[in-house]
C-alpha cells in the first residue's frame, strides 16, 4: 500500500492528505481488480460450472458428459449425476470424501439415465431431467409451486426456493437410506436399505418412524410385530415423535412437544468432521463418522444390532441365516439347493420333487431333522403339548405338511416356502422337513382310484382348513402385535444379561484378590462373592490381552455370554476398566478334571469317565456347531474342564483364544494351548480350524481312558508317551493293559480308543467333526479302524 509519509510533519495533517491520495489510488486499484476478478470468474465459470452454494438460477443445467455438479458452499456436498450401472443417476454425495458416498438418490428405483440427458432447473422453475428427445422426468415434485432458485446447502440438503425464499421442496423430506445431521425423520417416513452396496434400488429392510412413537426396523414385505427385529420401545409416546440427528453425531427421539424421550446413540466422545446414519443393505442401521482425512474410511460409531443374522429375512425363501465367525451365511437345509449358487441370499429350493403323501407303500420322502433353526412359522395348524417325535409323526402322515417346527411342546405344521429362517442355538427348536428320499429304488405307485379320491378329499378339506386358518392367523397377528407392543419384547430382539462390573466392585468381591484358586494360560483365578454375598463366583484376571478396544472386548464378551450349555462354564459378567480385564464366571467347587483324574485317590469308574467324555464332547460340539458364533477353544485339556457339584464336566476358558490372538490366522510365534495337546497344524502354516480342538480332545480322551497324563517319566520307556502306547496296544490287540485292573468290556475300550486315534490324526481333514465324534462315542455309528500313522511311531 502507498503510505510513505514524512515523519517530521504533524500526524493529523499528513493523515488527511494521505488519505485523500490513498483513497483515489485505492479506488482505481479496486476497479481494476474488480474487472480482473470479473473476467477471471467468467473464465472460471465456463471452465468449471460448479457454482458454490449461491443460488442456482432457472436455466442452469448439468450433464453427465461433462462431469459437472452443483457444490455446496464449503464443498462438502455435491448434487448432480453420478455413474451408476451402465449409465448415471441423480443424487447427492460427499464431494470431499474420496470413497464415493451417496446419501440421496432421485427416483432410486428407476433405471440409470443415458449420458445424453440434461438435468435442468427449467426457466419455468421445475427441476427435471430432459432426454435428448425432449421428454421430461420430474426430479422434484413441487406440485403446482414453481421454484425461483435452488441451492445445495452445506448440510447436505438440496432445496428449491420460491420467490419469497420459502422452501418449497427439499431432499431432507424425501430420504432414501441415509439421514444426515440436522435432518429429521418425521412419522410416517422411513429409510429403505439399498439392494446391495453397489445397487441403490430399494432393498429388503426399512426403519420406520411410526405414528405410535416407535422407531422400528422391519423386513419390507412384512411390517408386523413378528418381523420387527429392532425398535426403540417408545410406542407410548404417541404421534409426532421424530428421529433427530445432531451435529455431535447423536441420534435421539423428540416427542411432539420437543422433549428428548430417548437417546439412541451416545454423544461421540471425539467430535468428527462428518456423520451419516444409514440403513445398510444388510438391514442394520449404522451411525458412521469420518474425519475427512483422505486416508481414512467411514468408521462405525453405533449400530442397531451386532448379530448380523438378526435382520428378518436376510436369507431368501427356504434358507436360514447362520453366523460363521460373526458373518452371516445363508444355508440350505439338506435336500435343498441354492436357487443361484452365486447369490446365496436368493434362497433355496428342494432339489427333488417330493410327494408329501404317505400311502400304504414305501413313502417317497425322508423327514430331515434340522436343529436350532427358527422359521417365521405361518402355521396352518398348531398342535400343542406334544412330544417331539409325535410332531415328526404328525407331519409325516399329513399330506399337507411339508415341514414342521417343534418348539416348547408346540408342533407347527407348515407349507413351503419357509421364511425368515435363522439359526439360534439357545432356542432349542427342531424343524422337520420332507425331502426327496435318498433310497436308491423308489417304488412306483400306480395311480389308484382310492388314493385319487382320498387326495381330492384331503385337498378340499385342507383348503377349508387353510381358509379358516387364514382368518385366524390374521386375527392372531393383530392381537399379537398389540400384545407385543404392550409387553415391549419381541423374541428376535437381543437380550443380553451379561453384567458389566467396575474394577472396584471386583476388588471388593474378591477381598482385594486374596483367595487365589489357580493360575491358567490366560490369567489368575480368584474366588469372589457378588450380589451382596449371595453368590460365589470365580473371577479371572486376564493377562496379555491383545487390546482391540472396548467395543471388540464387549463383543467378545457378548459372544461368550450368549453361549448357554450345560457343559460350559457360564460367564456371568466382565470388567473393562482402565487396563483391567476381568471375567466373572459361575463357581465350580469340585475343581478340574485334572484333579479328578490324576490327583484323586479314588479312581472314577469307567462309566463315570465315559459320562465325562460325553459331557465334554457335547460342550465342544456346541461351541463348534451350535452356538451363534462358532468358537474354537484352542486350549482343550483336563485343567480347563471343571467339575460341578453334580458331577457334570464343564468346559472353561472358551472364547478367550480370540482375545489373546491378534487375528484368526496366527501371525505370532508363541503357541497357544498347552504342549502335547496342540495339533500339528499349529506348527505349520495350515489354517487353524475347529479340528485343533478335535485333536486335543483325542489326546485328552486317552488320558481319561487310562487315568494318567499324556507323558509320564516313571514308567517303562515304551509307555512314556501315552498316545504312542495306546496305539501300540491297539495294534497288538492288548487294550486291557490300558485300564489296568478295571473290569471293562473290551469292545467298549476299543470304541473309545478308536475314536481317540481318529481324533489325533495328523491331517486335520482326516479327523472327524465333533458331531461325528459324538455319534461314534454314543455308538450310533460304527467306528472304522483308524489308519496307521507316522506321528504315533516317532514321538510327538
Ligand atoms: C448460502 O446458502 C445459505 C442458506 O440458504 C445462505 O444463508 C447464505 O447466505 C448463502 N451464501 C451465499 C454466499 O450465497
Ligand atoms: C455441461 O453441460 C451442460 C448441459 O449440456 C451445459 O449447460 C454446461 O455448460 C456444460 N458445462 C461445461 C463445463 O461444459
Ligand atoms: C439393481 O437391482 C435391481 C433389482 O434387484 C435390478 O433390477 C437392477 O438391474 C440392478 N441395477 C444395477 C445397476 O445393478
Ligand atoms: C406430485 O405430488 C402430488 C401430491 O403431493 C401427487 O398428487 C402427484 O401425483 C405427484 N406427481 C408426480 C409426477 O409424482
Ligand atoms: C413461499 O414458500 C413459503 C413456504 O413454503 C410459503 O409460506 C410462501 O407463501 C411462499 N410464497 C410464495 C410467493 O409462494
Ligand atoms: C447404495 O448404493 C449406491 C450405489 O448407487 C452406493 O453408492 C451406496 O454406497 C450404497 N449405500 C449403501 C449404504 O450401501
Ligand atoms: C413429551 O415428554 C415430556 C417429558 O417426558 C412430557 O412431559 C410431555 O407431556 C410429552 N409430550 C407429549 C406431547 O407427549
Ligand atoms: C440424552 O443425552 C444428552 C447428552 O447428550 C443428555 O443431556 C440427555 O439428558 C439425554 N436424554 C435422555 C432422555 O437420556
Ligand atoms: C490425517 O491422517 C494422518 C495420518 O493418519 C495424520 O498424520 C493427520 O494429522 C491427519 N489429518 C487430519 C486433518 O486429521
Ligand atoms: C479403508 O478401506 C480400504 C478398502 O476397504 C482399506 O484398504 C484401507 O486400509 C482402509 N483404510 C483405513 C485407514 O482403515
Ligand atoms: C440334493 O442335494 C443334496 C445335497 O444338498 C445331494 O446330496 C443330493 O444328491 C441332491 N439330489 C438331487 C436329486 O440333486
Amino acid at each position: 500500500m502507498h503510505s510513505n509519509n514524512k515523519d517530521d510533519l504533524p500526524f493529523f495533517i499528513t493523515r488527511r492528505e494521505e488519505e485523500l491520495k490513498v483513497s483515489i489510488i485505492q479506488k482505481m486499484a479496486f476497479m481494476i481488480l474488480f474487472l480482473l476478478l470479473l473476467l477471471l470468474s467468467c473464465i472460471l465459470s465456463t471452465a468449471n460450472a460448479q457454482p458454490r452454494n449461491s443460488s442456482i438460477s432457472p436455466g442452469s443445467s448439468l450433464s453427465p458428459n461433462n462431469n459437472s455438479y452443483w457444490l455446496s458452499e464449503s464443498g462438502q456436498f455435491a448434487f448432480g449425476f453420478y455413474p451408476y450401472g451402465n449409465g448415471f443417476s441423480v443424487g447427492i454425495w460427499f464431494e470431499n470424501i474420496q470413497q464415493k458416498t451417496v446419501v440421496w438418490t432421485a427416483n432410486r428405483d428407476d433405471p440409470p439415465f443415458p449420458s445424453d440427458v440434461q438435468l435442468l432447473l427449467s426457466t419455468q422453475g421445475r427441476l427435471i431431467v430432459r432426454s435428448k428427445e425432449g421428454q421430461d422426468l420430474v426430479i422434484a415434485n413441487t406440485s403446482d409451486q414453481l421454484a425461483s432458485s435452488a441451492a445445495m446447502l452445506d448440510s447436505g440438503n438440496f432445496v428449491l426456493f420460491n420467490w419469497s425464499s420459502g422452501i418449497i421442496w427439499q431432499t431432507f423430506d424425501f430420504p432414501t437410506d441415509t439421514i444426515l445431521p440436522n435432518q429429521r425423520l418425521v412419522p410416517p417416513n422411513k429409510l429403505v436399505s439399498n439392494v446391495s452396496e453397489t445397487n441403490h434400488t430399494s432393498g429388503k429392510f426399512v426403519i420406520v418412524m411410526q405414528t405410535d412413537g416407535n422407531l422400528v426396523q422391519y423386513h419390507v414385505e412384512e411390517a408386523n410385530a413378528n418381523t420387527a427385529y429392532w425398535y426403540t420401545k417408545t410406542y407410548e409416546a404417541g404421534n409426532g415423535v421424530t428421529l433427530n440427528f445432531n451435529i455431535h453425531g447423536q441420534l435421539y427421539l423428540l416427542n411432539a412437544s420437543g422433549s428428548n424421550i430417548k437417546n439412541i446413540s451416545d454423544k461421540a466422545s471425539v467430535l468428527k468432521a462428518a456423520y451419516r446414519a444409514t440403513i445398510d443393505a444388510d438391514g442394520i442401521f449404522r451411525l458412521y463418522s469420518h474425519t475427512l482425512n483422505q486416508s481414512d474410511n467411514w468408521s462405525i460409531e453405533w449400530s442397531s444390532l451386532d448379530d448380523k443374522c438378526s435382520p428378518t429375512g436376510l436369507c431368501g425363501l427356504n434358507s436360514y441365516c447362520n453366523l460363521i465367525y460373526s458373518d452371516p451365511v445363508c444355508q440350505c437345509p439338506s435336500g435343498f439347493d441354492y436357487i443361484d449358487r452365486s447369490q446365496k441370499n436368493l434362497g433355496c429350493r428342494r432339489n427333488s420333487s417330493v410327494d408329501a403323501c404317505t400311502t400304504k407303500g414305501e413313502p417317497s420322502f425322508d423327514v430331515h431333522e434340522l436343529i436350532d433353526v427358527l422359521w417365521y412359522a405361518d402355521a396352518y395348524s398348531t398342535l400343542s403339548s406334544i412330544e417331539k417325535n409325535a410332531c415328526k409323526e404328525e407331519c409325516f402322515r399329513d399330506c399337507n405338511c411339508e415341514a414342521a417346527l417343534y418348539e416348547n411342546g408346540n408342533c407347527k405344521k407348515l407349507k413351503l416356502p419357509l421364511r425368515f429362517g435363522k439359526r439360534k442355538s439357545t432356542i432349542g427348536a427342531t424343524s422337520f422337513l420332507k425331502i426327496g428320499a435318498q433310497r436308491g429304488k423308489r417304488k412306483r405307485r400306480e395311480l389308484r382310484m382310492d388314493i385319487f379320491i382320498s387326495s381330492i378329499a384331503c385337498s378340499t378339506l385342507s383348503f377349508l382348513v387353510l381358509a379358516a386358518a387364514g382368518v385366524l392367523i390374521h386375527r392372531s397377528r393383530i392381537r399379537k402385535y398389540k400384545r407385543i407392543v404392550n409387553m415391549g419384547n419381541v423374541g428376535f430382539v437381543e437380550d443380553v444379561t451379561l453384567r458389566s462390573f467396575t474394577y472396584n466392585e471386583l476388588k471388593v468381591a474378591t477381598n482385594n484378590f486374596k483367595d487365589e484358586l489357580g493360575k491358567g494360560a490366560y490369567g489368575t483365578v480368584f474366588r469372589g462373592v457378588i450380589s451382596k454375598g449371595k453368590r460365589v463366583v470365580a473371577i479371572k484376571r486376564l493377562e496379555k490381552v491383545v487390546d482391540e478396544g472396548e467395543r471388540d472386548f464387549r463383543n467378545e464378551m457378548k459372544a461368550i455370554g450368549k453361549t448357554h450349555h450345560k457343559n460350559l462354564v457360564q460367564l456371568l459378567g466382565y470388567c473393562y476398566d482402565g487396563t483391567n480385564r476381568l471375567l466373572v464366571y459361575e463357581y465350580m467347587k469340585n475343581g478340574s478334571l485334572a484333579d479328578f483324574l490324576f490327583k484323586s485317590k479314588l479312581r472314577v469308574n469307567w462309566e463315570g469317565r465315559i459320562e465325562i467324555v460325553l459331557n465334554i464332547a457335547g460342550g465342544i460340539f456346541y461351541l463348534h456347531e451350535e452356538c451363534e458364533t462358532q468358537i474354537i477353544h484352542c486350549d482343550i485339556k483336563p485343567e480347563n474342564i471343571l467339575m460341578d457339584d453334580k458331577g457334570y464336566a464343564k468346559i472353561a476358558d472358551f472364547g478367550l483364544a480370540k482375545l489373546l490372538m491378534p487375528s484368526q490366522t496366527r501371525t505370532y510365534t508363541g503357541i497357544r494351548g498347552t504342549r502335547g495337546y496342540v495339533a500339528p497344524e499349529w506348527h505349520s502354516n495350515l489354517p487353524i480350524t475347529v479340528k485343533v480342538d478335535v485333536y486335543s480332545f483325542g489326546i485328552m480322551l486317552f488320558e481319561i481312558i487310562c487315568c494318567r497324563r499324556k507323558v509320564e517319566a516313571d514308567v517303562p520307556e515304551n509307555e512314556a508317551v501315552l498316545a504312542n502306547w495306546v496305539y501300540d496296544c491297539f495294534k497288538a490287540n492288548e487294550l486291557e493293559k490300558l485300564v489296568r485292573n478295571e473290569e471293562v468290556e473290551r469292545c467298549k475300550i476299543e470304541r473309545m480308543v478308536k475314536v481317540g486315534l481318529w481324533c489325533a490324526q495328523d491331517e486335520p481333514s482326516s479327523r472327524p467333526s465333533m458331531k461325528k465324534v459324538m455319534l461314534m462315542l454314543e455308538g450310533t455309528v460304527n467306528v472304522p479302524d483308524p489308519p496307521l500313522l507316522s506321528s504315533f511311531v516317532s514321538s510327538p
